[in-house]
């Protein structure tokens, strides 16, 4: 391996192999940043990359989907689950710790295409050389399994080896305890249960161990002596180990919950360990090539994105994106994909727009069918939606901002950290006030039906959707009669350093998008499907609202270009104070601002957290002309701290379809660096999934130059001058398309159907199986 890796990013990369991220270094200071980083999971399951051995200031979590519990006068939250990685290691009486000795020889990496996470050392300890190697894996193929195998030798005749291993429910989410302790049980002298129950959600929990011990490859016959503790049960053996010889334990572990859509009625305790008891059978290897046979098959056939550049990072990150996208997806309709993934307690679990707007588009052409799941999640969510929208006195569905389970409806916390000026628990208000959510999942609902064609869906769950939201947001207009005008005033748009604006731009068109929508799904259904327009209006009282509509739409203000083109983000900003944020915006410190002034302050002032004005122009490009795009970009982006990990990719794809290149690249590059750069506090308390949402997006919707102009299928790229060819594919109605563009020219193929698309303007069709291939001129800027 030594002289193709590289240390870019705060891992090393391998020229050679785009999918593999590692360190050489066990650096204190980085734990939490490469625990989150090396992730491994199946969407059921998620694991961060801690060490076997516990070390000081580690974030030891594993997460089920969707087990949400609250503590009381708590939000929900995700319970960090008894530990199953945990193997406590005694050489000769001493515990090995990467803190005592010294350490030769270290090697930690993550297998990007399986998810199979290896870590190897020397440990020197009193003049004694030990050889480890550990490896283990979520399994993809069944996704209640993980299995990690130790190795160990050494230099030494007659080293003493001890080891325990199993189960550790002491465990918390910062210090709050949500299992309730359960059986604790030994079958079969092998194999370990505990039971567990979530305190509040009364979710139940099966985690079952069996660990095997060989020598050279030979399974010893010995039985490991049991302890128990609170919440805890292990494993222990105690052995003998000359120099020639190998120690291998191999740990079998799995979960299953009550809440297992296959399992619900199951005798949780008994399925589990029979499941283990067949795992089991199987070594490591052929485990893991099961699993790794399901991630090509479900995930990487299914998607390819593919750049050539003489710089490995770009294909890094985006093979890491959509690595740690699946890894975090839940493949049932009853969950969604949390901000921060399974990869950390960081917002708790809890869901936001992130997944429809920076992470639904990756899933919308790469793999639709999991993409109609998520946003299932939001139509049987429009029950928590009407629970909302009812306790605030609205009609319709008024989605939450933060979401857990889809009945739960609002789930953001009340108060969140202190202001430096007034000492006092700032209260967050998004989830009173950020209303745009509602239009959010609109956009994105309408973006997969464009994409897909997906009449089922949008009979079942899509029109009703849009037409809830529409309900929600006529109701929510407030009528100005000094200028016969609807507005909404008193919210929180993208810019969360502006709380309680009035007709913040991107809210206000956003809705009024919506509310016409409706308008046309409504007379569709009327006179193309009158079985469900007569559902549909029956239970949601629809041709009364539907007159509110009409009434109502075309007198919704939208904030226009004034007289030099800048779109004025809400009826405030543009008269507020203008400061020079270079300072802020270079610094590699998130929120830096913060330390300088507080909210109150930033709020007086043109200072934008993350894309606003920029994102509806980003969102609906068709609609707004280069030059109003241009000026706004000229405008708010100076105005930009970034604060957010979801503005540069925004600012990415802005910058390339406004042919800025130079700048395009260096968003993209910093929205490469959000979780992989060496910034250590960024990403310790997991992942941000938007960010790499947002990385496909740049890649493929802006340099790739993929868009939807007039609900049909635009490919306008922009490829990167140090990019000597991209190439992806994606899923267009039932159709496969592949893109491949150079510097000279772009080739579009297709497979299963026919294309129409356009590019510069012009219309091109290519017929099933066949390829066109386009001049295309490189623009410069
Ligand atoms: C951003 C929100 C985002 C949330 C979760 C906040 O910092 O401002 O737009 O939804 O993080 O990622």
């Amino acid at each position: 391996m030594i002289g193709r890796r590289e240390m870019k990013f705060c891992v090393d990369t391998d020229k050679r192999n785009s999918w593999y991220i590692g360190t050489d270094n066990f650096d204190t200071m980085m734990i939490n940043k490469i625990e989150s980083v090396m992730f491994q999971g199946n969407g059921y399951l998620g694991i961060r990359g801690v060490s076997e051995e516990r070390q000081l200031g580690e974030r030891r979590d594993m997460f089920v989907a969707g087990t949400f519990d609250a503590f009381p006068g708590e939000v929900t939250e995700l319970p960090n689950l008894p530990d199953l990685v945990n193997m406590e290691i005694k050489i000769d009486k001493e515990s090995l710790s990467l803190n005592d000795g010294s350490i030769e020889d270290y090697h930690k990496y993550l297998n990007l295409k399986n998810g199979e996470l290896t870590r190897t050392f020397d440990w020197i300890i009193n003049d004694k050389r030990i050889n480890f190697r550990f490896s283990r894996f979520v399994s993809m193929r069944d996704k209640h399994l993980f299995v990690s195998k130790v190795e160990i030798s050494s230099d030494q005749n007659n080293l003493n080896i001890q080891i325990r291993s199993g189960i550790d429910g002491q465990q918390s989410n910062s210090e709050t305890q949500h299992m309730i302790e359960g059986n604790k049980r030994l079958y079969d002298g092998q194999y370990i249960q505990l039971m567990s129950e979530t305190q509040q959600s009364h979710i139940k929990f099966a985690f079952n161990v069996k660990n095997d011990a060989y020598i050279d490859g030979i399974l010893l016959n010995m039985k490991p002596y049991i302890n128990m503790g609170r919440r805890q049960i292990f494993c222990n053996y105690d052995l003998n180990l000359n120099t020639d010889q190998k120690f291998t334990l191999i740990k079998y572990a799995n979960v299953y919950t009550s809440i297992d859509r296959n399992n619900a009625n199951s005798d949780l305790s008994t399925l589990s360990l029979e499941r283990l008891k067949y795992n089991s059978l199987s070594n490591y290897d052929e485990l893991l090539q099961k699993s790794t046979k399901s991630w090509l098959k479900n995930v990487w056939q299914k998607d390819y994105v593919k750049i050539d550049s003489d710089d490995i990072k770009p294909q890094v990150a985006i093979n890491f994106a959509r690595y740690q996208l699946v890894a975090s997806t839940p493949d049932d309709n009853r969950m969604n994909i949390g901000a921060k993934g399974l990869t950390g307690e960081g917002y708790k679990g809890h869901t936001f727009w992130d997944t429809e707007i920076f992470m639904l588009p990756y899933y919308i052409y790469a793999n639709p069918a999991v993409a109609q799941k998520l946003l299932a999640y939001r139509y049987l969510g429009l029950t928590g939606a009407h629970k909302k929208a009812q306790k605030n006195n609205y009609q319709g569905a008024q989605f939450p901002w933060e979401a857990a389970w889809p009945e739960d409806g609002e789930t953001a916390p009340l108060y969140g950290s202190a202001d430096i000026i007034t000492g006092e628990a700032m209260k967050i208000w998004s989830g009173f006030i950020e209303q745009h959510i509602t239009s959010d999942i609109v956009i994105s609902v309408m973006e997969y039906l464009n994409a897909t064609n997906d009449q089922e869906f949008a009979k079942n769950m899509g029109y009703e959707i849009i037409l809830d939201a529409a309900k929600f947001w006529v109701s929510r207009l407030e009528y100005d009669e000094d200028r016969d005008r609807y507005e909404i005033t008193n919210v929180i748009g993208p810019d969360e350093y502006k709380e309680h604006v009035n007709n913040n731009a991107f809210t206000n068109y956003t809705a009024k998008w919506c509310i016409q929508k409706a308008i046309k799904i409504f007379n569709t259904l009327k006179e193309n499907y009158p079985d469900i327009y007569v559902h549909l209006n029956e239970k949601m009282n629809l041709k009364e609202t539907y007159n509110e509509w009409i009434d109502k739409v075309n007198k919704i203000y939208l904030p226009r270009p004034n007289v030099d083109g800048v779109i004025p983000q809400d009826d405030q900003y543009l008269s507020k104070r203008i400061i020079d944020l270079s300072r802020y915006q270079t610094n590699n410190q998130v929120s830096d601002i913060f330390k300088s002034y507080n909210l109150t302050q930033i709020d007086g002032m043109q200072i934008t957290k993350q894309a606003d004005v920029l994102l509806l122009l980003n969102l609906f490009g068709d609609r707004f002309d280069e030059k109003i795009k241009r000026i706004n970009w000229n405008y708010y982006e100076p105005k930009t701290t970034h604060d957010s990990s979801l503005s540069l990719s925004t600012h990415a794809m802005m910058a390339s379809d406004l042919r800025l290149n130079k700048e395009a690249y260096e968003f993209y590059e910093k929205a490469c660096e959000i979780d992989l750069g060496t910034h250590i506090g960024k990403a310790s308390q997991g992942l941000h999934l938007a960010a790499c949402g947002g990385i496909w997006n740049a890649t493929v919707k802006g340099f790739g130059g993929l868009k939807v102009v007039n609900n049909k299928l635009s490919l306008d790229p922009n490829l990167p001058a140090n990019w000597q060819q991209l190439q992806y594919q994606i899923h267009w109605h039932n159709s496969l398309v592949k893109v491949s563009i150079d510097h000279s020219k772009m080739i579009v193929g297709v497979t299963d159907g026919d294309l129409e698309f356009i590019s510069h303007g012009q219309t091109y069709r290519v017929i099933d199986g066949k390829t066109v291939e386009l001049d295309y001129v490189v623009e410069k800027s």
